[in-house]
Order: C-alpha cells, then structure tokens, then sequence
C-alpha cells in the first residue's frame, strides 16, 4: 500500500537551506527533438522549488536523467539544452557541469555564489546511477550539504540519486512539486472525499492490473475505456472483432468484476463503441452498441457517444476524480472524440479532479482544458506505481518529518 509514501516528509521550507549548497533531484526528463525541448512542462515544474532555494541564497544543484543512455556519454542525451532553456524560464544564468561528479562538477559548484544555479549533466553517463553503487551516491552527495528530492517522475526507481543518497547526507526533504505530488494523489487514496470516481483506460489490462485492484478497494466507481475492455468484453461472450484481448487475463477479468460486485461498487463498461478496418483512420467507421455483432473482423477504437453520456452523469456527481489512460485511438483526430469529452466532463467536475500517466495529460492538453484540472501528475510510471499501491523508494528513503510533541 501507499502508505508508506504518506508520513509527511520535511519539505525544502523545513530545511535551513540559506547560503547552503542544496542538491536538488528534479526530473528534466523532457521531449529534445534535434536539440530542441518540445514540452518543457517538467522544467516549469520544478520553479517553485527552486525559485524557493534561490531566494534563500542557497546554492542550487540541480541533477536529473535524461533518457535512458545506458551509461554512456551520447550527445543526444546531453542536459545541455535543458540548462539553456531553464536559464530562460529563471531569467538568470545557470552554469552546466560536463560531468555529474569529479572535477568539473566540483569546479562548477565550487565557483557558484550563493543565488546561484548549477545543472550536472545526465546523471545516467554513469551507469553506477542506476546501479545505485554507494561510490557514485557519495561523489554526488559530497558536492551539497543538503540534499532535496523534487523529482517525483523518478520517484519509483532506486537509484543513486533518489535513493542511494540519502544514506550519504543527514539533512534531507522534499521538494515543493514532490508535496504536491504525494498530497493530491495520497489524499486520493487515504481519505478521498466521495463519491470517488476512478477512469481507467489505455490498451491493456495487464498494465493497469495493480492499479485497477487498488482501486477496486478504494473508489467507488470505475469507468473502463481503451483497449483493455475488450478483455472483459470477451470474458462476457460479447463480440471483439480484431480489438485487442488478452486471452490470458480472461480468469482475471471475471474476477475484477465479481469483486467490484462483492464491494458493490460500480464497474462500468462501456456500452457503445467506434469501429473501423484501420486504427490509423484510414477506414470508414460507424459507431456500434457492445453486443452488436456487425463488429466482425474490424476492431474497437473509441468509446461511443451513449457510454461518453452515461460516464459524464457519473462524473458529474463525483467529488474526487482520478484519470489515468485514453478511452481510444485519441491520437487519431478521428477516433479523439471520446476521450476529449471525457476529458472535458472531468474538467467539469467541482470536486478534486487528478490526472495521472502521459497519454490522460495529452489528452488533456489536446482538449484544451489543462487549467481545469486540480493536479496533473509529472510522473508517468511513478503515478501509475503510486496508484498501484505502491511504494516509492524515492519517498520511502526520506525520514519522516518528527512528530509534533504532544499537547
Ligand atoms: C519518466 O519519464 O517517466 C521518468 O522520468 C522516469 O524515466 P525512466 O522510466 O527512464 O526511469
């Protein structure tokens, strides 16, 4: 269970970070086409907790991944351009260390006044960063007096930099963006104000599986889209046509919805649905309802406008929201229909509306409604760990905050 996740943590505000070297891990994991950053919202994301340093005057060293490089230096990879455009977004320079440890990362932190920001290169040159080795997380912990972890998208993995480390300092918190993180999707799962509704889709029920069995103990009701109904669909005896099913995950499709009977929560289906021949949208496509058999060999790429309908009502009443995964082919125009609504009625509700996962926060953004969402997650993986139950080894690490003496 998440719980784990939940103690509070010192947070960067708790810290005596003034005129202190404070290592910060942030996740500057971000799309680079051609050197080019084409979605700097992980950056933007990070501000606050380092405007936060800044104004303290501590000195900021900021280290991230970039990719997944192996261990090896590739240009490709290189954080160089993240350091450009974060000296943009700060309107202030910010100094790029050639290297995540030894002389040129001691040279650059060295030389850095207090107010000032330095960017390590790509922790991940180093394969002893993932490899978690207590070598590698002592050279990076020997640059700061303070070590701050503010990259929640990392949080799932036990690497040098959010795990290893904190054995190598004493003085260590969360960043601002980590709070915020584990505050909106802990209160989700510890004390949700209900009706909570949970939308869950994207392809395979395989990958949601942890995420759909917390959920069946936790909300009160599912809404199923994407691919992975097909599972269920099949299960039931309905027509698939060619949509994808996972033949081996039959047993545990029926069992997910005895379950969510025996709960008596709501699992819902959905009860109309778009198919074509293509996925790509080079086909003609008609909407069917489920049990419609004309579905022969074509296969599913949306939800249809009776079930977009029916999940709208129950979002309506919802008082929490949690969305992770698309009802469909959103990223062909054609087949965006549903999930852009769906991401409009939850954009609708009053209540807590949280979006975890790449795919749910495309959608978001493609439907234009990003501002009416109260929490959208940075993390991908780590959201969905999280909404599995799981713990964090990069939260986990942390020592909790002290208890406030009794009164
Ligand atoms: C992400 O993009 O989900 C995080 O930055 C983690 O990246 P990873 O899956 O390569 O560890």
């Amino acid at each position: 269970m998440a719980e784990a996740n939940r103690p509070r943590k010192p947070t960067i505000e708790d810290l005596d970070i003034a005129g202190r070297r404070v290592f910060i891990r942030v996740d500057f994991n971000v799309p680079i086409v051609d050197g080019t950053i084409t979605d700097d919202t992980r950056i933007k994301a990070s501000l606050p907790t380092i405007r936060h340093a800044l104004k303290r005057k501590a000195i900021v060293i900021l280290a991230s991944h970039l990719g997944r490089p192996k261990g090896r230096r590739c240009q490709d990879l290189t954080l160089r351009p993240v350091a450009a455009r974060l000296s943009e977004l700060l309107d202030s320079p910010v100094t790029f260390a050639e290297t995540a440890i030894g002389t040129p990362a001691q040279t650059a932190v060295a030389d850095t006044k207090p107010g000032g920001v330095v960017l390590l290169e790509n922790l991940r040159f180093h394969q002893e960063e993932e490899g978690n080795t207590p070598e590698f997380a002592r050279a990076l912990a020997s640059l700061a007096d303070i070590y701050v972890n503010d990259a929640f998208g990392a949080a799932h993995r036990a690497h040098a930099s959010t795990e290893g480390i904190v054995r190598h300092l004493t003085e260590v918190g969360i960043g601002l963006l980590m709070a915020s993180e584990l505050d909106y999707l802990g209160q989700a799962f510890d004390d949700p104000e209900r009706p909570f509704v949970a939308v869950i889709g994207g392809a395979k029920v395989s990958s949601k599986l942890d995420v759909i069995h917390n959920l069946l103990e936790r909300a009160d009701t599912l809404l199923i889209g994407g691919a992975m109904a097909y599972t269920f669909f099949k299960q039931q005896g309905l027509p698939v046509g060619r949509s994808l099913v996972e033949n081996g995950l039959l047993d545990t499709a029926r069992d997910i919805m005895a379950r969510a009977k025996t709960r008596g929560i709501a699992f819902e289906l959905p009860v109309d649905h778009v198919v074509t021949a293509e996925a790509d949208g080079s086909s003609p496509y008609e909407v069917l309802a489920i049990n419609d058999p004309a579905i022969a060999d074509r296969l599913a790429v949306d939800i249809g406008p009776e079930t977009v309908e029916r999940y709208s009502k129950s979002l309506a009443d919802a008082s929490t929201v949690v969305w992770n995964g698309p009802m469909g082919v959103f990223e062909t125009d054609a087949f965006a229909e549903g999930t852009t609504r769906i991401a409009r009625a939850i954009a609708a509700v009053r209540g807590t509306t949280i979006i975890g996962g790449g795919d749910s926060v495309a959608a978001v953004t493609k439907a234009g409604v990003q501002d009416q969402i109260s929490h959208i997650s940075t993390g991908g993986g780590a959201s969905l760990e999280f909404l599995s139950g799981r713990i964090l080894p990069g939260v986990a690490a942390l020592p909790d905050r002290p208890a406030d003496p009794a009164v």
